[in-house]
């Protein structure tokens, strides 16, 4: 199939060919077609989230396996009544303050959610995205769309449309290129009770924040235990558990703290070198001179003590890599609480051995 390539605005979607590009895009929707579409944290690729067989496009474009649900994306809050069965206060609370924003509720769903949505499971992921252009998107469609991000499965989130279409041109009906994503990184992903709440995906909105809002205990599947998380977890979120955002080249990640994670960087690049890879460097600012004189590409990944830098530049970087060819990717992993704990989950799970 032929993929449109329809542009918009995303500072302005009210211009008249920003208008244009997003009605022809609902249309498609309410077609039962595919769109890959901004949002403020990746791109997602949606199609009608209670058309069976539009669902099923999407799975057949990112070669998505069936046991992984998709997260439905609405326009309007009063939508969610159509979609889950009920509404804890906290979901509530939580709504109040994050939406629209990149916070995913997990809610007992209603029948009239296909299972093909949820993987078969009790409850369907809901967000109400902030991005002007999927705002308008939803808008226009006045229908729910069920969107994961738009990439291959296992694959890096595209943060541009080009990255949509390195993946998935010719696979979808359209891209809808609003530009860059704002965040980079994907949204929280929780499951809300009255007794609490558990993140089972780290994402932009923080523990932190979600312990401000949420009454009961919040707490966090780690991105360090979700590496070997038992069977019962990975059933109660699955594509929680496997490789996932992963670059084709070889990703190898440095920890450490301070100094001793420079050095250790400087190191490993030096190793590599030696050994003959070609190298790709994921370079912060502060680690510069841990690798002067080193052959490598370098993709200059920002400022270390600014995670929102880094996670809006991280896909993009790990992609810029690939694209130049590079065998292997140095990285070295944030430590600390905030925006860092999703960039670290992320990367955990890309180097993550076992297949996507
Ligand atoms: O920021 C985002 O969340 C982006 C944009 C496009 O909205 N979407 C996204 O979707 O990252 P996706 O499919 O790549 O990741 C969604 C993950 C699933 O892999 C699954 O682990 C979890 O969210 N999830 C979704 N629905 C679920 C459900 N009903 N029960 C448990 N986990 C669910
Ligand atoms: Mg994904």
């Amino acid at each position: 199939m032929k993929t449109l390539r329809l542009l918009v605005d995303a500072n302005d979607p009210e211009t008249r060919s920003s208008r244009e590009a997003i009605d022809r895009a609902a249309e498609i929707l309410r077609g039962g077609g595919t769109v890959a579409f901004p949002t403020e944290t990746v791109y997602g690729l949606g199609a009608h989230a209670l058309d069976e067989e539009a669902v099923g496009r999407i799975f057949t474009a990112k070669q998505r396996p069936a046991w992984d649900p998709l997260i439905v994306h609405i326009g309007d809050p009063a939508r969610i009544s159509h979609l889950a069965r009920e509404i804890p206060a906290n979901a509530q609370r939580l709504m109040d303050v994050f939406w629209p924003g990149p916070l995913t509720l997990l809610l007992p769903k209603r029948a009239e959610v296909p299972n093909l949505v949820t993987a078969g499971l009790p409850r369907v992921g809901l967000r109400m995205p902030a991005h002007p252009v999927a705002q308008a998107l939803l808008r226009a469609a006045a229908i729910p769309v069920a969107a994961p991000s738009a990439n291959t499965f296992g694959r890096t989130s595209p943060t541009r449309a080009d990255h949509v279409a390195e993946d998935l041109d010719g696979r979808i009906d359209a891209i809808l290129d609003g530009g860059e994503t704002t965040h980079g990184v994907e949204s929280t992903v929780a499951d809300v009770s009255d007794e609490g709440c558990v993140i089972y995906r780290p994402g932009v909105v923080t523990l932190e924040q979600m312990r401000a809002v949420c009454q009961g205990t919040v707490t966090l599947r780690g991105p360090d235990t979700s590496l070997d998380m038992a069977d019962d977890n990975a059933a109660a979120s699955p594509g929680m558990s496997v490789r996932h955002y992963a670059p084709r080249a070889r990703l190898v990640l440095i920890e450490g703290d301070g100094e001793f994670q420079k050095v250790a960087f400087g190191d490993a690049a030096r190793q590599c070198e030696e050994s003959g890879q070609s190298l790709g460097l994921m370079l912060p600012d502060a680690f510069q001179m841990a690798v002067i004189g080193r052959r490598a590409r370098v993709y200059r990944w920002g400022n270390w003590s600014d995670p929102e830098e880094l996670a809006q530049r991280l896909y993009a970087g790990l992609r810029w890599l690939d694209a130049a060819g590079v065998s292997t990717i140095l990285c070295p992993v944030p430590r600390g609480e905030g925006l860092a704990v999703a960039i670290r989950d992320r990367l955990l799970k890309a180097a993550a051995k076992g297949g996507s």
